[in-house]
């Protein structure tokens, strides 16, 4: 991960193989060293990030990305700043641009969750200290890592397994598929028509499936058709933050998209359940959610270890 030292952390197809093993590996030894079954005693526990500030811009709500930056910066020993929507001049009074410059005189790090995609790149392309993407209409990069950190914990290795998404096209989804491509899984999606993924997102996830051994990148309008001999189900809200005024139109469209029982029942035996959260009762039912298939809460809180993992490794203080 030495290479990782000042890079900006936008979404997982610009990582190399490596850097996203390296922060998978880091990932674990964080959990290792500062989770509540370690034997390290907190006090005197490395404080890698002794010093340094993270400024976190939210222009959207976050229970999980707020909160795992803010215990993750403190548990390496560094401070994080909450700025949200209306604690700041940014899009009222003052550009991306000049945030970006000002904001790395100060801080060490700046952490951003943002509506347009184009607002991280640009505040990538200005800013003097590594940028992490904490959400943007296009990519949800730390999820990804969160979870596929949740899967090797479960099935180790994930070359051969196959993931199904089922549900809306969004953000989650594309950095999920190209993380697990690169990871040498077979991805399988179903979206209702006019829900799909990225089509260049989905043209990256093909090449880096071809690169790392699987071809099969398939996509369906039909969940069961996802979901039959699949090793992994995910899907997410049918309704984003900022979407709120399609919520009546969209619960229509996504009918029969909701993972129930009924549905997990195509998958292979064995097969686990994912879901970002926060989660709704129509993209999936109690009784998937809540079963002993279910992952969401080990995913969620693998949001710290793995948030750690990119800071520390932006900052070279591994
Ligand atoms: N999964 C996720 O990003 O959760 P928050 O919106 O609560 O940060």
């Amino acid at each position: 991960l030495s290479g990782f030292e000042g890079k900006h952390f936008i979404s997982i197809d610009r990582l190399s193989n490596e850097e996203l093993r390296g922060l998978l590996d880091l990932s674990k030894k964080y959990r290792d060293v500062y989770g509540r079954g370690s034997s390290v005693d907190p006090s005197t526990a490395p404080k890698p990030l002794m010093g340094k500030t993270v400024s976190m811009i939210f222009q959207k709500r976050s229970t999980r990305t707020r909160v795992s930056t803010e215990t993750g910066t403190n548990l390496l020993g560094g401070h994080a700043l909450f700025l949200g929507p209306s604690d700041i001049q940014l899009g009222v009074n003052e550009s991306m641009r000049d945030t970006a410059s000002v904001l790395s005189r100060f801080n060490s790090i700046i952490l951003a969750r943002v509506f347009a995609h184009n607002d991280i790149t640009e505040l990538a392309k200005y800013a003097t200290v590594p940028v992490i993407n904490a959400l943007s209409d296009m990519h949800h990069p730390l999820q990804t890592l969160a979870d596929l950190m949740a899967l090797e914990d479960h099935f180790g290795d994930l070359r051969g397994k196959t993931l199904a998404w089922v549900g809306d096209g969004n953000n989650v989804l594309h950095d999920l598929m190209l993380g697990g491509a690169k990871l040498g899984m077979n991805i399988r999606i179903a979206t209702p028509k006019g829900y799909e993924e990225n089509a260049g997102v989905l043209a990256t996830t093909k090449k880096l499936a071809a690169e790392n051994g699987t071809s099969d990148v398939f996509r369906t309008t039909v969940a069961s058709e996802a979901v039959k001999g699949s090793d992994v189900v995910v899907t997410d809200t049918w309704v984003s933050m900022g979407q709120e005024a399609e919520y009546e139109k969209r619960v229509k469209e996504f009918s029969g998209y909701q993972v129930n029982a009924s549905l997990m029942k195509q998958a292979n035996p064995g097969a686990v359940f994912l879901h970002c959260l926060p989660r709704h009762p129509e993209e999936v039912s109690d009784d998937v959610f809540y079963s002993d298939q279910s992952l969401v809460f080990p995913e969620a809180e693998n949001r710290m270890w793995t948030v750690m993992a990119v800071m520390a490794a932006q900052l070279g203080k591994l």
